[in-house]
């Protein structure tokens, strides 16, 4: 009997996935309550990720270019001066009013929140702070938290993690940094910008896994230009702290003989693992994969009948424009809609100087699948890249050798998270890699990049 249950919809975490999936179900008429053990919504990504990461990327981009005379260069003359404190309130500041928007999101959609830690009784009930809640259908959307290091304790002074390290009081004298990934690039870039020596250990052979093979070479370029040391095909096997320093024990990835490297801190951002603990699965007659991760279907349906899953802690790229596409899905489908995400066009990001992003299969993917063309074009030769002092980087178009359609699209440019939005488009609506360059594409802009790549698989840019 539908009346008997509390709510329509429970939805167990208030992140990017668990808040909009929330936001979604009100807005299609479900009665709906959010369950969220942190004091402030907008989860990992509005109060410890995307956001507070940004706001110190944007203000130490800014910083950089003052103090390494780029602005002096365009006949700007600065005298530069590093508050820290006013840097790191501004973070705080936008941190606060995003999780106070999603506050006020939730009363304008009439979405409850249910403030403390859920576990489920059963597939239809949970416990949230001592009070048993029912629900029709529950979300699971609990993210994800750092993987630690085994052996290695974050003591957020020394030895941290992201959330650590967003929120050093001074900057590091030597910061090191384990893993070559996203988090490590985008705040080893933070504090290098704002005076710090830093260290990148990467136990592969090439940072930043999942990325197209010449975008992650070319990048690793970049960043050693700007200083950042790197120390591939390296493991960290120890971290003993002395006083107020640590000492790594470090070797080659296939074994050999260990050295060790002195840091001020340390950074461990060598992954993010799924957030179950506690959850009491069982309960619900659920349980994790090997890799920690609730299974869903193709609609997020787990195995349990009336139990949904979405974000971080099921499979895929652990991003938040892909919760959040899930969380409308999740809800749509909820409600007797069809919900769909393209996992194959989501697009990812790294928020460096310049950025790094892609959508799509990598050449090296995509070449495991059948015969392909390249098309690549140089940062250099765009104008507005080039007029801007921004000669770094380049497009890479990769397309089917048959039918022309594109299969994926990289690039490395000040402003490529905002130029891959019209190749996920271009790739969403099918596109050939003919229809980009035949798209008018206004002068100058990065953008014309993207056009003059897709000329090239067709042989032909103009500017090169
Ligand atoms: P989360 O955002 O992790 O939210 C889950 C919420 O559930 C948390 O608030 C948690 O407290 C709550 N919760 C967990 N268990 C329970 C429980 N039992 N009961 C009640 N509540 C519970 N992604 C991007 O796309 N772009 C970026 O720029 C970006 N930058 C990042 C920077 C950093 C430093 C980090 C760490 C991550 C970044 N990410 C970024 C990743 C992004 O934050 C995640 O992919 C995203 O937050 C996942 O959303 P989610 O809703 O699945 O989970
Ligand atoms: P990651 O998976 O991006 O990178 C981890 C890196 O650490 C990998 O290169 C891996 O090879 C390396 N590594 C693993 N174990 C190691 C070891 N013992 N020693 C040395 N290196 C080791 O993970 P990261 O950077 O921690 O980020 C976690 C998640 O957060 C990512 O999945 C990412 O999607 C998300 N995120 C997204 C951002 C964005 O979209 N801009 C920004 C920050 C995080």
């Amino acid at each position: 009997d539908e009346q008997q249950y509390d709510y329509d919809v429970l939805v167990i975490g208030a992140g990017p996935g668990g808040y909009v999936a929330a936001i979604r179900a009100a807005q299609l008429g479900l009665k709906t309550a959010c369950a969220e053990s942190r004091e402030t919504l907008g989860g990992t990504c509005l109060n410890v990720g995307c956001i507070p990461s940004k706001a110190l990327l944007h203000a130490s981009e800014l910083y950089d270019h003052a103090a390494n005379g780029a602005m002096a260069k365009l006949g700007i003359k600065t005298t530069v001066e590093l508050d820290l404190d006013t840097m790191h309130g501004q973070r705080r500041d936008a941190v606060k009013q995003l999780t106070g928007g999603i506050e006020y999101l939730f009363k304008k959609n009439k979405v409850t929140w249910l403030k403390g830690r859920a576990a489920f009784k059963d597939a239809h009930s949970v416990d949230v702070a001592g009070q048993t809640v029912t629900a029709k259908n529950i979300v699971i959307a609990t993210g994800s938290s750092v993987t630690p290091l085994p052996g290695v304790e974050i003591d957020q002074k020394i030895i941290v993690d992201s959330t650590g390290a967003l929120d050093l009081p001074k900057v590091p004298e030597h910061l090191v940094v384990i893993g070559g990934g996203v988090i490590g690039l985008e705040l080893g870039s933070v504090w290098r910008r704002l005076g710090a020596k830093v260290t990148c250990v990467e136990y592969l052979d090439q940072i930043l896994p999942g990325f197209d093979g010449d975008i992650r070479k070319e990048s690793n370029k970049i960043f050693k230009k700007q200083g950042i040391e790197f120390q591939l095909s390296t493991k960290v096997t120890g971290i003993k702290v002395e006083g107020d320093k640590a000492i790594l024990t470090v070797e080659p990835a296939a074994g050999g003989e260990a050295t060790t490297i002195e840091a001020s801190h340390v950074l461990v951002s060598i992954g993010r693992r799924p957030n179950t603990n506690g959850l009491n699965l069982e309960a619900a007659g659920l349980s994790t994969n090997p890799r920690g991760q609730i299974e869903i279907d193709h609609d997020f349906r787990t195995k349990a009948d009336g139990v949904w899953a979405i974000g971080d802690v099921v499979p895929g790229p652990m991003l938040a424009h892909k919760a959040e596409d899930e969380g409308i899905a999740v809800a749509e489908n909820i409600a007797g809609r069809h919900g769909i995400v393209n996992h194959a066009v989501i697009p990812s990001v790294v928020y460096t100087w310049p950025e790094v992003a892609g959508v799509g299969l990598t050449e090296e993917a995509a070449r495991e699948q059948g015969e392909v063309k390249v098309g690549k074009f140089p940062m250099m030769a765009n104008s507005r890249a080039k007029t801007n002092h921004e000669p770094d980087g380049l497009v890479k178009v990769i397309a089917d050798a048959k039918t022309d359609r594109v299969l994926g699209v990289w690039c490395i440019a000040s402003v490529a998270g905002t130029m891959i939005a019209q190749a996920a488009q271009a790739m969403e609506f099918g596109a050939t890699s003919e229809d980009i360059a035949y798209t008018c594409h206004a002068h100058p802009t990065h953008s014309e990049a993207v056009k003059e790549a897709a000329m090239a698989v067709l042989g032909k840019p103009i500017h090169i």
